[in-house]
C-alpha cells in the first residue's frame, strides 16, 4: 500500500489542488491531504474550515483523506504512514522554494522524499493568493475553485461565518 501526503496551505483550495489530488489518486493507493500551517501567512480560512472544504471537494475521489497538521510536516509523514510527500509544481518561479522546502524536510528525516507534479496547463496559473484578492475585489473566480470553497469564501467575505 502506497501512501502520498499533499500537505499546503491551500488557502483557499483550487482547482489546480484538486487537479494534482485527482493524478495523484491514480497513481498511490492513498492520497493524504494535510492542511497545514505556513507561519508565513495569514489565512483567510481556520485549518478545520479548510479541512471541511477540501473534504467536500474531494468526495468524488474514493482513496483521498482530508487531515489538519500543526507539528512538522516530517512528523506526519510516520503519523500517516506515509511513504512520500506530494507538491506540485506550476511554473519554473515555484521551484526555488520546492527545492528548498524538500531539501530541509530531507534534512531533519533523511528518508523523506518529495515528489512534484503538474497540474493541467489550464491551472498552471492558478494560485490561491490571487483568489484571494479577486473575491475581494468583486471579480468572478469560479472557474478556478470547487463551487463549494467558492460559497464558502464569498460567506466569509460576507461575515457569515463559516
Ligand atoms: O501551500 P504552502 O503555503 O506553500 O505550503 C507550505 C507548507 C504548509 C507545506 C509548509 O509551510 C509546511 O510544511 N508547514 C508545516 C510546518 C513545517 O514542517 N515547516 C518546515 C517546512 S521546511
Amino acid at each position: 500500500m502506497k501512501t502520498v501526503l499533499y500537505p499546503g496551505s491551500f488557502d483557499p483550495f483550487t482547482n489546480g489542488h484538486l487537479d494534482l489530488v485527482m493524478r495523484a489518486s491514480l497513481l498511490f493507493d492513498q492520497v493524504i491531504v494535510a492542511v497545514a500551517v505556513n507561519s508565513g501567512k495569514n489565512p483567510l480560512f481556520s485549518l478545520e474550515e479548510r479541512r471541511e472544504q477540501i473534504e467536500e471537494a474531494c468526495k468524488q475521489v474514493s482513496n483521498v483523506k482530508v487531515v489538519a497538521i500543526k507539528g512538522l510536516l516530517v512528523d506526519s509523514l510516520d503519523l500517516y504512514k506515509a511513504d512520500a510527500v506530494l507538491r506540485g509544481l506550476r511554473a519554473f518561479s515555484d521551484f526555488e522554494y520546492e527545492l528548498q522546502m524538500a531539501l530541509m524536510n530531507r534534512s531533519l528525516k533523511p528518508t523523506c522524499e518529495t515528489i512534484f507534479m503538474m497540474p493541467t496547463v489550464n491551472n498552471c496559473f492558478v494560485s490561491s493568493s490571487q483568489i484571494k484578492e479577486i473575491a475581494k475585489l468583486g471579480g468572478d473566480y469560479s472557474a478556478y475553485v470547487p463551487a463549494n470553497v467558492r460559497e464558502a469564501i464569498e460567506r466569509k467575505l460576507r461575515g457569515d461565518g463559516k
